[in-house]
């Protein structure tokens, strides 16, 4: 074997072992051989949170984290926010590369075409409590849909995925805006067919008594640009789940279902919604130093700071600063951007902030974007799941085409008890 490989030798029983490398990986089945009896199950890697073990190979999405790149498809991320729409970068991600003309338009009539839900979402939204979390209502009636569609199971069809994918980027949007309709007590509004789909949704949000709702362009083209932000970010936790759902072959509406699920947690997609009760929470630029303090001593976390992969400027996080301050010239500027601002400018020269490469996430300024666009908090984490089911399909339909793919399955270390017998209960103590 060449220079790409490993040399191991099992200190307890002396024998090497040579493991080829890859594309930088060992196979962790290659560990397997090394054992010290014919006994022994082999070796096998301990990695909790998954933090250095790739689990499949992807074309959708590139990072390089340390020096803050984000790619889809080879296209740099601030190229297709600065050029692209949503439904077309979508198309791109889905796909792999840019739609031609006609084959935008019949997408965008597609998914336009899908948007509205069968009546019987009605009933089920009026049967969460008048103070259910949105995002609860969201995973509940996505998961709802798998009842109305039973041919979604058929996974090996290929025009049963194709229409799945459809029906679900089409209709989230539809179920989140009704999830803000019935915790804000207003008549559902439905799709408007002439409208983008940023435009429809705002129109599905905001929608009053006017016949034709106008969507503002500069708010819908902001919204665009956030869809476009949140579409795909490669292996993290809602899209790992979404691998692993789907690596038991149930139909994508689950799957999505329990990848927005993972989602919610505020270490994740429910971030967006803690920055902006962390910023309401200091209230004013004064109380600054003292909440900097708590976040020093480790008794709380500075909310939208810090990734898992970015050890640099996240770089939608610049992209979104930007969008912020053109969303301001309609809305009017949200007083909590200067508490951000002096937080971020803080935080960016602080040794410990700087010595844990601790740089503002996507999260940071989305929150405050949304509230001026009149979103309530609880609605935030729903922003983001509306296009990274775009990303989750993706990946999810990148899986099934993978033959090396099959059902997840991780070990464990045992270390609980060892074999012991049952003791009646009058004789425990
Ligand atoms: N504020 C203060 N300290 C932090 C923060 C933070 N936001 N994030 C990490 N740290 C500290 C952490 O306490 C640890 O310090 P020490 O070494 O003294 O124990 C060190 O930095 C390393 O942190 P970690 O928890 O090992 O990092 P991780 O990679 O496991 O976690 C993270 C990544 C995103 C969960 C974490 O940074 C965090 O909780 N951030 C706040 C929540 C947030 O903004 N999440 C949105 C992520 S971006 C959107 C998305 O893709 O979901």
């Amino acid at each position: 074997m060449g220079q790409e490989s490993l040399t191991i030798t099992d200190n307890r029983t002396g024998a090497a072992y040579e493991l080829p490398i890859t594309d930088g990986t060992i196979r962790g089945m290659d560990l397997r051989q090394i054992k010290v009896d014919d006994n022994d199950f082999g070796l096998m890697s301990y990695d909790p949170a998954y933090i250095n073990t790739a689990s499949c190979r992807s074309q959708i999405t590139y990072i390089n984290g340390d020096v803050g790149i984000l790619r889809y498809r080879g296209y740099p991320i601030a190229q297709l926010a600065e050029q692209g729409s949503y439904l077309e970068i979508a198309y791109l991600v889905l796909y792999g590369e840019l739609p031609t003309q006609e084959q935008l338009d019949t997408w965008t009539y597609d998914i336009a075409h899908h948007s509205i839900v069968p009546d019987n979402f009605r009933r089920f939204f009026n049967g969460f409590r008048y103070d259910a979390h949105p995002m609860a209502m969201l995973i509940s009636s996505v998961a709802a849909l798998s009842t109305f569609y039973p041919e979604a199971r058929s996974i090996r069809d290929q025009d049963s995925v194709e229409l799945q994918t459809r029906r679900l980027i089409a209709k989230i949007p539809t179920l989140a805006a009704w999830a803000y309709r019935h915790s804000m007590g207003f008549p559902y509004a439905y799709p408007d067919n002439d409208l983008s789909y940023s435009g429809n949704f705002l129109n599905m949000m905001f929608k009053m008594t006017e016949l034709k709702y106008e969507p503002n362009p500069i708010l819908e083209r902001a919204l665009d640009i956030l869809f476009i932000l949140h579409l795909d970010h490669e292996q993290n936790c809602s899209t790992s789940t979404m691998r692993m759902v789907g690596s038991s072959l149930p139909d994508p509406y689950v799957a999505v279902s329990a990848a927005a699920a993972a989602l919610y947690g505020p270490l994740h997609g429910g971030a967006n919604e803690a920055v902006l009760r962390m910023l309401t929470e200091v209230g004013d630029v004064k109380n600054i130093p003292e909440f900097m303090d708590s976040v020093r001593r480790g008794e709380r976390k500075l909310m939208g700071f810090g990734h898992r992969v970015y050890k640099n400027y996240d770089p939608r996080a610049r992209i979104v600063k930007d969008i912020a301050y053109q969303v301001f010239e309609v809305t009017g500027r949200n007083p909590m951007l200067d508490i951000a601002l002096e937080l971020e400018r803080i935080a960016l020269q602080e040794e410990y902030f700087v010595e844990r490469k601790l740089y503002p996430n996507v999260d940071f300024y989305s929150g405050i974007i949304y509230q001026a666009l009149g979103l309530p908090p609880n609605m935030f984490t729903v922003m983001f799941a509306i296009p990274r089911t775009v990303g989750w399909l993706t990946q999810w339909r990148e899986m099934l085409n993978d033959p090396e793919q099959r059902i997840a399955r991780p070990r464990q270390i045992f270390d609980g008890a060892d074999t012991r017998n049952h003791i009646s209960i009058s004789d425990r103590s």
